[in-house]
C-alpha cells in the first residue's frame, strides 16, 4: 500500500456486514456459519483498513430489530460473538486497534457486557484504528439516548443546537463516516447511522459479507473517491456549464 493511497483513504468507514445467511444457506449450511465466516472477514477487513489508513472502521454487529430473529440465531450469534472476543481480543490488541462497542447495553447478556468491557479497557491505550462495534444499536435509539442525555444533563431547549447534541451521540468519539458500505446486495440504511450519515457516501455491494475481502473494499473506495462531495454547497472547481 503506498503512502499516497493511505493519503487519501476514507478517514471513517460504517459497514452493514450483510449476506451471512445466504453465505450458509447457498452451501447448505446452518445460517450460524454464515456468521462464523462473517467474523473472519471482519478480521480480514479490520487489517486492510489498517494497512489503507483509515481511522475508524464502525460495523453493524447486531440491530435492535435482530431481536426478532429466532431465538436459537439470537442466542448462536450472542454466543459467536463472546467466542470471538475471547479468541480475537489478544490478536486485535495486536494490530494497534481500539475496541468501542456502540448500543444499548440493556437487555444484552452480562457475560458478554462484561467481556465488552474488557475489551474496551483492555484496548484503550491503541492507536492505529478504532473498531466501533455497533451491538444492540439502531440510528433512532441513538437520537433518543442523546435526547434523553442531554435533558438529564440539564441542557435548556433553547441551547440545543445540532453541535451540543452531537457530543451525546454514540459515535461523539468519531467523525462523521466518509464511506458507508452495505454487503449483501439491498440496498437500505437499515436503521443504522442515521444521524451521522447526513452526508456519507454510500456503496452498496453484491458480495456477500462472508466473502468481502481486500479487493472489494478498494472497489468501494474507488467508488468513493468517484463521488463529488459538495456538503450541501456547490463545488467551487465546477462551473456551471458543466454542473448542467
Ligand atoms: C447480517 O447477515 C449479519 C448479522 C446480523 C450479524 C453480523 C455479525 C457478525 C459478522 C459477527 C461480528 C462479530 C464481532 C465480534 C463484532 P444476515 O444474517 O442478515 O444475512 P442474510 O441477509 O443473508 O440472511
Amino acid at each position: 500500500m503506498t503512502e499516497a493511497f493511505k493519503a487519501v483513504a476514507p478517514r471513517h468507514i460504517a459497514i452493514v456486514m450483510d449476506g451471512n445467511g445466504r453465505w450458509a444457506k447457498k452451501r447448505f449450511l446452518p445460517r450460524f456459519f454464515g456468521h462464523k465466516q462473517g467474523v473472519d472477514a471482519l478480521i480480514r477487513v479490520i487489517q486492510a483498513c489498517i494497512d489503507r489508513g483509515v481511522d475508524h472502521l464502525t460495523v453493524f454487529a447486531f440491530s435492535s430489530e435482530n431481536w426478532k430473529r429466532p431465538t436459537e440465531e439470537v442466542s448462536g450469534l450472542m454466543g459467536l460473538v463472546l467466542a470471538a472476543v475471547s479468541r480475537y481480543l489478544a490478536r486485535v490488541g495486536q494490530m494497534g486497534v481500539r475496541i468501542r462497542i456502540i448500543g444499548d447495553r440493556e437487555a444484552v447478556p452480562d457475560k458478554l457486557v462484561a467481556a465488552w468491557r474488557d475489551a474496551e479497557s483492555s484496548t484503550a491505550h491503541n492507536d492505529k484504528l478504532t473498531l466501533n462495534v455497533a451491538f444492540n444499536y439502531g440510528g433512532r435509539w441513538d437520537i433518543v439516548q442523546a435526547c434523553r442525555r442531554a435533558l438529564a444533563a440539564g441542557l435548556a431547549p433553547e441551547a440545543l443546537t445540532e453541535e451540543r447534541l452531537a457530543e451525546f451521540m454514540a459515535l461523539a468519539h468519531a467523525p462523521d463516516p466518509d464511506l458507508f458500505i452495505r454487503t449483501g446486495g439491498e440496498v437500505r440504511i437499515s436503521n443504522f447511522l442515521l444521524w451521522q450519515s447526513a452526508y456519507t457516501e454510500f456503496v452498496f455491494s453484491d458480495c456477500l459479507w462472508p466473502d468481502f475481502g481486500e479487493a472489494e473494499l478498494d472497489a468501494a473506495i474507488a467508488a468513493f473517491h468517484q463521488r463529488d462531495r459538495r456538503f450541501g454547497g456547490v463545488n467551487p472547481a465546477v462551473t456551471p456549464a458543466q454542473e448542467a
